[in-house]
């Protein structure tokens, strides 16, 4: 094996790609490289799920665990793979049978065109690897990204609930052991590197290493999960001359608790993180359920949510609210700064050539602090949106002794609402007082008219949001959230 190479198992086997073109989706290179065709390419973005795959990833305090989870092919690069195991759906039968998570849909009779069908196996098989008993709600959390246009979703969802028998003894288990053991050894080998078509991918093993490689290349490009930057490529058919991989970089993927802080490392997928923010912010891990599918979830990170720097990124303005620091790093030197500080204008932001986010700090809540959050998007699951409120607030003595109002979706950068907030500060919540903070969120911002909504309607949105907050606040017993829906 050479380092100017990428090597994972492709099912139980070992493949080392070279002289490919790192731009390369694992959906094409699956497709055009390997011929396995049973994976399909729907939407190409991330959307319909048709190219879920599961990667089995090296996992628990020692590594000595595997970590399943559904991806979407068609929007994570090839050299990603690098020290995991890929599996796709030509690798669940075994001897000719077929997998518990294919027979239910049979049985289930949960397919038509087929089309969707391997997706929603892989998505069932990933759940069912680290859960025996899904609960409904579990299945359709798994399912979320997965679309079927013409079977209907009942007896689908009926399959993935009655699919856990013969997980624990299919190929992958029988394996477990020497899977665990040769990604180990994939592990050790030097620093993988890609190139091909002219194109250069490298996966730095640490933080200095990942350091060095952005100063010897400042214009070279950072990609985490790569479920935004893929689609520059998929979409936008541009191609990247040099593609630095944080992913590789074990010191980025920690998540860590102080007394006051919780520390997340920027290459830390979502699902990594979302049950910690939910015990301390219930808000914040309902809201973290909703950005994108448990695919997405699976490979997106904080730091290309932050890194990316659209005005309607989910996670910037709950920081902001919260009071929110990251660390960036350059060269060996580190500053913190506020993520409310990080952000200058469309796209934006004060990261200087070489720097990286390194890690974000959140802090922990104090007695009576409260975040409330609010995604308004037109589906409940897998959409981006139109605008997002995030409310930190404490009252005392009747009095609002604390309060940082931040939106998303409102101007070119997500941003705190300052003449709101100013009226509130200090003031008993009553409805006059909220009125007054409503109003005053004309002078903090004139929003857009695009595709998702209309500037008229993000306004009336966003100071209705303050008033459910005010509700909220006032009773707990009124119902105002959505829950059930499906
Ligand atoms: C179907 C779909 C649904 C989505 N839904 C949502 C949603 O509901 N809410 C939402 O907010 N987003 C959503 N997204 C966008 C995206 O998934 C998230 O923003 C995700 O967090 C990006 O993380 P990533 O690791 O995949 O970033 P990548 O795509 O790898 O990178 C994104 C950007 O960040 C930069 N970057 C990455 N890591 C670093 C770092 N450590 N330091 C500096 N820069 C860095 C990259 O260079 C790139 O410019 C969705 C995407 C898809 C495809
Ligand atoms: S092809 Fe639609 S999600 Fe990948
Ligand atoms: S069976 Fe045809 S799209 Fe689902």
């Amino acid at each position: 094996m050479t380092n100017n190479s990428v090597h994972f198992l492709l099912n139980n086997d070992v493949v080392s790609i070279e002289n490919i073109d790192p731009n390369l989706t694992v959906l094409q290179y699956l497709r055009e490289v390997q011929f396995s065709t049973g994976t399909k390419e729907g939407c190409a973005s991330g959307d319909c799920g048709a190219c879920t795959v599961v990667l089995a990833e090296l996992d628990g305090d020692n590594n000595e665990q595997l970590h399943y989870k559904s991806i979407n092919s068609c929007i994570t690069f090839v050299g990603n793979l690098h020290g995991k195991q890929l599996i796709t759906i030509e690798d669940l039968k075994e001897q000719g049978k077929l997998h518990h998570a294919q027979q239910t849909i049979v049985d289930n009779h949960g397919t038509q065109c087929g089309f969707c069908t391997p997706g929603f196996v892989m998505s069932s098989f990933a759940l069912h690897k680290h859960n025996n008993t899904p609960t409904r709600a579990q299945v359709l959390e798994a399912l979320a990204g997965n679309l079927c246009r013409c079977t209907g979703y009942r007896s689908i969802i009926e399959a993935a609930i009655t699919s856990s028998i013969g997980v624990d003894d299919d190929s992958f288990a029988k394996h477990y052991q020497q899977t665990v053991q040769t990604l180990t050894e994939l592990q050790k080998l030097p620093t993988p590197v890609l190139t091909g078509n002219g194109h250069h991918f490298i996966a730095p093993k640490s933080i200095d290493e990942l350091a060095y490689e952005l100063v010897r290349e400042p214009k070279a490009t950072l990609v985490a999960g790569g479920t935004d930057l893929a689609l520059s490529v998929t979409q936008h058919l541009a191609s990247i001359d040099k593609l630095v991989y944080v992913g590789n970089v074990a010191a980025l993927s920690t998540i860590e608790e102080t007394d006051s802080e919780i520390v997340i490392g920027s290459a830390l997928p979502y699902s990594k993180f979302i049950d910690t923010l939910h015990h301390y912010y219930p808000d914040l891990g309902d809201m973290i359920e909703r950005i994108g599918s448990k695919q997405v979830r699976n490979n997106g990170t904080l730091g290309g949510n932050i890194g990316n720097a659209s005005p309607i990124g989910d996670m910037p303005p709950a920081l902001i609210a919260l009071g929110a620091t990251m660390t960036l790093h350059v060269n060996g030197v580190e500053r913190t700064i506020l993520v409310e500080d990080y952000f200058v204008d469309y796209k934006k932001t004060v990261l200087k050539p070489s720097e990286f986010i390194k890690s974000v700090q959140i802090p922990k809540p104090k007695t009576g602090q409260i975040l409330k959050l609010y995604k308004i998007s037109k589906r409940i699951d897998d959409d981006i949106s139109a605008v997002l409120a995030a409310i930190f607030i404490a009252q005392k003595d009747q009095k609002i002794s604390h309060v940082r109002i931040a939106f998303g979706g409102m101007a070119a950068i997500p941003k705190r609402a300052f003449a709101a907030e100013a009226e509130l500060q200090g003031n008993c919540l009553t409805k006059d007082t909220v009125a007054q903070a409503k109003q005053a969120l004309t002078l903090d911002f004139k929003p857009m008219s695009d595709v998702r909504a209309s500037e008229k309607y993000r306004m009336r949105v966003a100071q209705n949001l303050i008033e459910k907050c005010f509700v909220e606040l006032q009773s707990q017993t009124i119902a105002t959230r959505v829950v059930n829906y499906a």
